[in-house]
């Protein structure tokens, strides 16, 4: 390969670690014929006026009939559209056999799928090297709510889940320990080493995490039924059953008055003293952190519990009683 060849490649390299979507651009021949081609040049130039820019390699077919129509439209492409891509890539073919389409508002092609669309009156050609840069009035504009295709480093981006055989393969270190970068694991690990002095002291009082979760949801609303316990602890993977219950009535933890239970005083009291102990813990442990590092990992923390369960319904509201 000549020096020439490698610089045109290593440029073509660099400019390809611009991420973009993906258009295509069509117009209309002398003969009135549809006409398109795939381009990633596109850009926005100006909100007012509104205008568009994209450019045409001078070797393009169709290169007559985009200098000289006037007009063209820009088609954003959605990611389902990846063959349709392909096809206005390629040269010299019928590229709209099969593909819906009518003639818009000026006259251009107007494909009937796309993320987004720009009808644009041609208001500026410049040169550019081996291509010609096509600026576009925007007349009319219509978008869609579908995820785009996109186009890095020389290829169409997947969208597709991550094989879970690839991701184990981050998880595990070289030496086979779990990855420092494993955010689960970093959030295991924190939730039981942060959860040790207080699981500690429930076991002192002989009480299991089951039970307790089950104090502290009647803490936040008593009374409840077994079936309203059950599904404000369905997060946690505890489920209280019968058995347990009277267990903790039994131990006068709890009050059961046939339909619902109650935190009876006992119940309150540990409830309380393990809160106490949780939050001295908290003070020991956060007593190095800056205000603005408490604020931000308290603030990661809810999106994490926001973003990891929508659905899991809100019950820790501040402490009666
Ligand atoms: C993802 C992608 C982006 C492209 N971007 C451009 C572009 O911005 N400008 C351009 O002239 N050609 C671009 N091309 C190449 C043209 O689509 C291709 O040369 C086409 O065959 C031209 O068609 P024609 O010769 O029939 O006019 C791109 C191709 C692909 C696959």
């Amino acid at each position: 390969m000549s020096i020439a060849d490698e610089e045109r490649r290593a440029f073509r390299n660099a400019l390809g670690a611009f991420a973009t979507g993906v258009t295509i651009a069509t117009t209309v021949d002398g003969a009135g014929n549809p006409v398109g081609v795939t381009a990633s040049s596109f850009n926005s130039v100006s909100l007012d006026p509104p205008l568009v820019l994209w450019s045409l390699a001078k070797n393009s077919l169709s290169r007559d009939a985009f200098c000289i129509s006037g007009h063209f439209a820009v088609h954003v492409l959605a990611a389902s559209q990846e063959d349709l891509s392909n096809r206005f890539a390629r040269s010299g073919q019928d590229k709209f056999a099969g593909v819906g389409w009518r003639a818009g508002q000026i006259g251009s092609p107007v494909l009937d799928e796309h993320a987004a669309l720009f009808e644009c009156r041609t208001r500026y050609q410049y040169e550019g090297g081996d291509h010609i840069i096509m600026v576009g009035e925007v007349l009319r504009h219509e978008v869609c709510d579908v995820a785009p295709l996109l186009f890095h480093g020389g290829r169409y981006v997947e969208r597709r889940a991550r094989p879970v055989a690839d991701t184990a393969r981050d998880v595990v270190g070289e030496n086979g320990d779990f990855s420092d970068n494993f955010l689960f694991y970093l959030i295991s690990r924190a939730h039981f080493q942060t959860s040790r002095a207080t699981r500690a002291h429930l076991a002192e009082h002989g009480v299991a995490m089951g039970e307790y979760l089950t104090l502290s949801i009647l803490a936040m609303e008593s009374p409840l039924t077994g079936a309203d316990i059950v599904a404000r602890l369905a997060h946690t993977g505890h489920a209280p059953d019968s058995r347990m219950l009277e267990d903790l009535v039994a131990r006068q933890f709890v009050a059961h008055d046939g339909a619902a239970y109650a935190l009876a005083d006992a119940g309150r009291a540990l409830v309380v003293e393990t809160l106490a102990y949780g939050k001295a813990f908290e003070a020991d442990l956060t007593e190095d952190f800056t205000p603005g590092e408490l604020a931000e990992t308290k603030r990661v923390l809810r999106r994490i519990i926001e973003l990891s369960g929508s659905d899991v319904p809100i019950v820790w509201r501040d402490m009666v009683g």
